[in-house]
């Protein structure tokens, strides 16, 4: 493969995403970042200086399995010091396999603010993708608030509890347009309803597209607490290509898009020309008054900043909590025909993990079988190098199945009270683990939410999904064991539970956690290590905090 280089700046500075003014973290002066192009086995090399005045950083590149190199996974105190402001560090990894895969701030809750943007791999020519398409696009989705990371974290952080609330926008390819007539708190009113509407920032993405060709999308979302869906007015939508794999053909309105996840869809420009139609996402699982977020597909040559002839609220959306159809369009990703990879038919290990919310000394936060998490000052993995005992709880056993046959999924939890642990889970290397990710009621009645899980380092087939309470006779005998789809980000729904399944074959320490930032910021996520012996020499840029020996 060929070495690419990159150089990134990564600052703060003052936008208007949706017109309104707030800091903003751009990369090279781009929010959302710049897009890593490459082939298949390229080395990606990217030079990152820290150029925040206060802040940390780390990056990781979602998706990327990091093979041979576990320390440029870019997850502060899981795999690397953070990088502080003026530091430059070099991360250096190849891309193995093609597909569609994204990067962000793994530090705080950092990504919230900006740092944010996507990775495109191509295969060799010797290996053509199994459809065809004459130009190839990406569609970026976040959430957006206009809060700052600093607020949010506080608020969280604090007794009594404040919570995130919902976004105040929703972006396309880093745009939108808040809709603030209702919010007396802004002074930037200038044009009524549209903030800042002057600032040159302050405009819809356009989508221009020539009639009769057909587009390849690559919509990603990293929104930090969303579920969305997405949909073109007008448009069927053919998805072909799910988390860097290949999926059987399906054609969706209505595309659900989890934090974490990548979709390539096909889009063929056939719709009556003369005009232009609205993009649109907006949110699904949550009650959110979030205004949906628009762009504008626009049919050449029809003017780009000509708006469709319809009003954007006409656009349907599905109702937030048909669960049922999100669940539909779960069960319907397959892998494709010709390029299924089948998944051992047993697993060596089972871990069932319990998601509730809890209290822990009166702070609000979310537990993995009643363990809270928190990673330690020293990064796991360079604790477990350089066998830096107490750096972290070393005799920790996890819960692997915490009281699963008695817990009461349907109510509010009895005993709120949870512990906190910066322990981790260790796994044979080369074995096969199973996971059932088992959703709860909240610490509110009647209220279970919707959690993407994203795990580091590896891909995961996906065996399936039900409703209640997982049982472990049974439905293990109902998993898909011939075509299952695999993943890096998979959604467990309200009251419910997934099941996916991997090779612990990556020799590292990886995170595994929900990707709603505030979730993860609440303790959401657990800490795998698997064939750590085998990891060589650590580069010591790496290194620098906590116990850790240059
Ligand atoms: Cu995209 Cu650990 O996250
Ligand atoms: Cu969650």
């Amino acid at each position: 493969g060929k070495i690419r280089r990159f150089k990134w700046e990564v600052k703060y500075e003052f936008k208007s995403p949706d017109c309104f003014e707030k800091l903003v973290i751009t990369v090279n002066g781009k929010f959302p970042g710049p897009t890593i192009k490459a082939n298949q086995g390229d080395t990606i090399i990217v030079e990152l200086k820290n150029s925040f005045l206060t802040e940390n950083v780390a990056v990781h590149w979602h998706g990327i399995r990091q093979i041979r190199t576990p320390w440029f996974d870019g997850v502060e105190g899981v795999t690397q010091c953070p990088i502080l402001p003026g530091e430059v560090f070099i991360y250096q990894f190849v891309v193995d396999r093609p597909g569609t895969y994204m990067y962000h701030s793994h530090y705080g809750m950092q990504r919230e603010s900006g740092l944010t943007g996507m990775i495109r791999v191509s295969p060799p020519v010797t290996e053509p993708e199994p459809f065809t398409y004459d130009y190839d696009r990406n569609v970026f989705l976040t959430d957006w608030y206009h809060e700052s990371m600093a607020e949010k974290a506080t608020g969280l952080a604090s007794i009594p509890f404040k919570w995130v609330g919902e976004p105040e926008s929703l972006l396309i390819q880093g745009r939108g347009i808040f809709n603030c007539s209702n919010d007396l708190s802004t002074t930037q009113n200038i044009v009524p309803g549209v903030c800042n509407a002057t600032n040159a920032d302050c405009s819809r993405f356009v989508l221009t597209v020539i009639p009769g060709k057909t587009y390849r999308l690559r919509i990603g979302s990293l929104t930090s607490l969303s579920a969305l869906s997405f949909q073109i007015e007008g448009h069927n939508l053919t998805v072909v290509e799910a988390d860097g794999h290949y999926v059987e053909p399906f054609i969706v309105k209505n595309l659900f898009i989890y934090s974490g996840e990548t979709y390539s869809v096909l889009l063929k420009a056939d719709q009556n020309p003369s005009r232009n139609y609205w993009i649109t996402t907006s949110i699904v699982s949550r009650p959110a008054n979030t205004s949906q977020g628009t762009a504008v597909l626009n049919y050449y040559p029809n003017h780009p900043r000509r708006l469709p002839p319809t009003l954007e609220s006409s656009i349907l959306r599905p109702i937030w909590n048909d669960t049922r159809r999100r669940l539909a369009q779960s069960l319907a990703i397959k892998a494709r025909g010709g390029f299924i990879h089948a998944p051992p038919k047993n697993s060596d290990k089972v871990i069932v993990l319990l998601n509730t919310q809890n209290e822990v000394n009166g702070y609000r936060r979310w537990s993995v079988n009643n363990v809270s998490y928190h990673h330690p000052k020293t990064p796991y993995l360079i604790a477990l190098k350089q066998n830096l005992t107490d750096a972290f709880d070393w005799s920790f056993t996890p819960p692997e199945n915490y009281d699963s046959l008695n817990y009461n999924i349907s109510q509010v939890p009895p005993n709120a009270n949870a512990t906190t642990s910066d322990g981790i889970y260790r796994l044979r290397f080369g074995s096969t683990v199973d996971v059932i990710l088992q959703n709860a009621n909240t610490m509110n009645r009647d209220n279970s939410e919707t959690h993407p899980w994203h795990l580091h380092g590896h891909d995961f087939w996906v065996l399936g999904y039900g409703v209640g309470k997982f049982n472990e006779s049974e439905d293990p005998k109902r998993y898909n064991l011939i075509n299952p789809i695999m993943k890096n980000t998979v959604a467990v729904q309200p009251f419910g539970w997934t099941a996916l399944r991997f090779r612990a074959d990556n020799p590292g320490v990886w995170s595994f956690h929900c990707h709603i930032e505030s979730h993860f910021f609440m303790g959401m996520g657990i800490v795998f290590e698997s064939g750590v012996d085998r990891v060589s020499n650590l580069p010591s840029s790496i290194m620098g905090c906590g116990q850790t020996k240059r």
